[in-house]
This record gives C-alpha cells, sequence and structure tokens, in this order.
C-alpha cells in the first residue's frame, strides 16, 4: 500500500482526496524528528512551508517519489536535489492568487488611509489628530507592479477596476499587457514613477535583496512599498533607513527575511509600516482550495496521471 505522509494540519475533505489510493501517515506540524523517521515508508508528501526540505530529508526517504507543496512558492524545496532523485515537486500556482492580490489590496487601502494608525489614535484618546496627518486618495494613482503573474495581474485589476488606478509593470518574462497596464522600461522606471509599487515575483538568486538602496533612492517621498511575495527580495536593512528618514511615506510587509522576523527586528519598531504574519493566503476559502489541489497532484499521481502542476517539468522530460 502506498503511504502519504501529512506534514501539516488539514481537513477530512482534503484527506478524503487521498484516501482512496493510500494510507495517510499523519504528524504534527512542525515535528521536524517525527517527519525524519515516518518519511522513510512513504511515497508522497503533503508539505506546507515550516520545513526546509533538505537532500538530507530526501535521503532518509529512498520511496518518496512526490513532494506536493501546498502554496506557489517552492523554496523550502531543494528542487535540483528532488529532480536529480526523480522526486516529483508539485505546487499550486494561481490556485492562492485571488486571495493573495485581496490582501495586497487590503494593504494599499490601510497605508493610503492610514486605516492602522488612526485606529490606534482612537484607542489612545487622540481624535483630534484626525487633522494632523492626512491620508491619501486612490483614484487615478500609479500602481507599479513587479511581476505580472496570477498575483500581480489580479491585483492590478482590482486596482483598475475599484480605483481607476493605472499600472506600470515591470515584468521581464511578459510580453502582453491589456491595453490599462503600461510596460516599463526597466524596474527602476517603476520604482520612480508610481505611487504603490506591489512586487509579485518569485524569490530566485536573481530577485533576492533585488530591492535594495538604490531602487528605493529612486521612489517619491509619498509612495508606499507592498510585498506579499518573499521577504528577501527586500534588503530590510536598507528599507528601515529609508522609512526611519521618511524618504518613502510607509510600506506593508506580509513576508520577512526571516520568519518569524526576531523581536529585535528593527522594522516592527517604526509607525509607518503595517505588517502581516505571511497570511496572505490564508483565508478559509483559500487554505482549502490550495490544500484540496495539492492533494488531488497526489491521488494523480497514484492514478498512473501526470499532475496539473509539476514545478520540475525537466523531470517528465527526461523520463
Ligand atoms: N504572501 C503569501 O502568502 C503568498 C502566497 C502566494 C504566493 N506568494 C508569493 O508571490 C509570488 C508570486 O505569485 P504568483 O502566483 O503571482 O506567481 P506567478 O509565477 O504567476 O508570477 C510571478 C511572476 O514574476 C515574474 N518574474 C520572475 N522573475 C522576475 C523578475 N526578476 N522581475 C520581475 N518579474 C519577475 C514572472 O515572469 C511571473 O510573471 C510567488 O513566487 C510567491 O513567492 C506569497
Amino acid at each position: 500500500m502506498n503511504k502519504v505522509l501529512i506534514a501539516q494540519k488539514t481537513s477530512p475533505e482534503v484527506l478524503a482526496i487521498m484516501e482512496p489510493h493510500a494510507e495517510l501517515v499523519t504528524i504534527k506540524e512542525g515535528d521536524a524528528t517525527d517527519l525524519q523517521e515516518k518519511i522513510a515508508d512513504c511515497q508522497a508528501i503533503l508539505l506546507g512551508t515550516w520545513l526546509p526540505f533538505s537532500p538530507e530529508i530526501m535521503d532518509a526517504a529512498p520511496m518518496l517519489r512526490v513532494i506536493s507543496r501546498t502554496g506557489v512558492g517552492v523554496d523550502n524545496v531543494d528542487v535540483a536535489a528532488a529532480t536529480a532523485r526523480g522526486i516529483y515537486v508539485l505546487n499550486t500556482p494561481g490556485i492562492n492568487a485571488l486571495t493573495v492580490a485581496e490582501h495586497a489590496l487590503a494593504m494599499i487601502i490601510s497605508l493610503a488611509k492610514h486605516i492602522v494608525y488612526l485606529d490606534q489614535q482612537v484607542r489612545s484618546n487622540h481624535f483630534r489628530s484626525r487633522r494632523l496627518y492626512l491620508p491619501t486618495d486612490l483614484d487615478g494613482k500609479t500602481l507599479g507592479i513587479v511581476g505580472f503573474g496570477a498575483i500581480g495581474r489580479l491585483l492590478a485589476e482590482k486596482c483598475k477596476a475599484a480605483f481607476n488606478m493605472p499600472s506600470l509593470v515591470h515584468d521581464p518574462f511578459v510580453s502582453e499587457l491589456p491595453d490599462w497596464a503600461k510596460p516599463a522600461g526597466s524596474i527602476e522606471e517603476v520604482f520612480e514613477n508610481s505611487d504603490f509599487v506591489s512586487l509579485h515575483l518569485p524569490l530566485t538568486n536573481q530577485t533576492r535583496k533585488m530591492v535594495s538602496s538604490r531602487l528605493l533612492s529612486l521612489m517619491k517621498p509619498t509612495a508606499f512599498l507592498v510585498n506579499t511575495s518573499r521577504g528577501e527580495v527586500i534588503d530590510e536593512d536598507a528599507l528601515y533607513e529609508f522609512l526611519d528618514d521618511k524618504k518613502i511615506a510607509g510600506a506593508g510587509l506580509d513576508v520577512f527575511e526571516h520568519e518569524p522576523p526576531s523581536p529585535n527586528n528593527r522594522l516592527l519598531s517604526l509607525p509607518n509600516i503595517i505588517l502581516t504574519p505571511h497570511t496572505g493566503a490564508l483565508t478559509r476559502e483559500c487554505s482549502l482550495r490550495v490544500a484540496k489541489c495539492a492533494a488531488q497532484g497526489i491521488a494523480d499521481f497514484f492514478l498512473g496521471n501526470t499532475p496539473e502542476f509539476v514545478y520540475n517539468r525537466d523531470l517528465i522530460k527526461t523520463k
């Protein structure tokens, strides 16, 4: 009988998709020792973000054929090592896009309207601060999008529909844009001309610390930065300096260089930043959608079909 290791908390609906094809072995999310023991005779694993899935773990799992990641980013899996061992890495692209785009939009609105700051003012009996630090309108403001994939495109559509915001787009791998979005000649052009810059690109060797002092220095002092992609895409020390010196208006971060961020992380002390704990995709509806998609990939593999979303497609080509 095939075995699947369930390495994250999930619902009976999700388990029901895999149950006809395999014995399901559950571990407590976060228990790396238990995982290392129980994965030894498993063919598949349903995996979230908590575990860096290293070559050492793969070596402890000689029967493993499928790593199914509940999400788009597979940066906690050593994909090259998995491919070398003939292990499929599955992900769920596009399934959580709507939810993350809504989260980025929520950050844009909260930043523009000073929602978190004003909430604190009312609670601390500073009602008169309503005239001290005025919010901004969104109507007609330029949205800079870096990474025009599933999430970036949806956010741009929502901002256009709700606030008549034109988009300025940098994505070296996308050639066709809708007529209301303008391609930027360079990433610099996006940082220089946008009122909001929202990041929606993957973490790769090319994009790590891409948002540096050099790019931040191009932003308008009234502009905001939003990151729901991966924390390491931003140089956090540089961002701290720019926010602290009020060289940019503010930032909204759902993701951090180290998660959870250290209590000593200086960004946590700033008033002009709003923070969420990597919850961009964590609505009730989205968690279920994503887990069902990841489970379906495992079921398809056991049925002998090619799963819909194979991240390491090179593996299929070599089979
Ligand atoms: N906060 C969360 O909970 C959450 C949830 C889902 C995804 N994410 C992150 O958001 C990212 C985007 O997700 P998506 O579903 O839109 O992915 P996607 O693959 O559909 O889109 C990513 C886009 O980035 C572009 N890109 C790649 N390198 C680039 C570069 N150097 N400069 C500019 N653009 C570049 C690609 O061409 C692609 O169009 C994911 O990689 C993931 O890390 C975060």
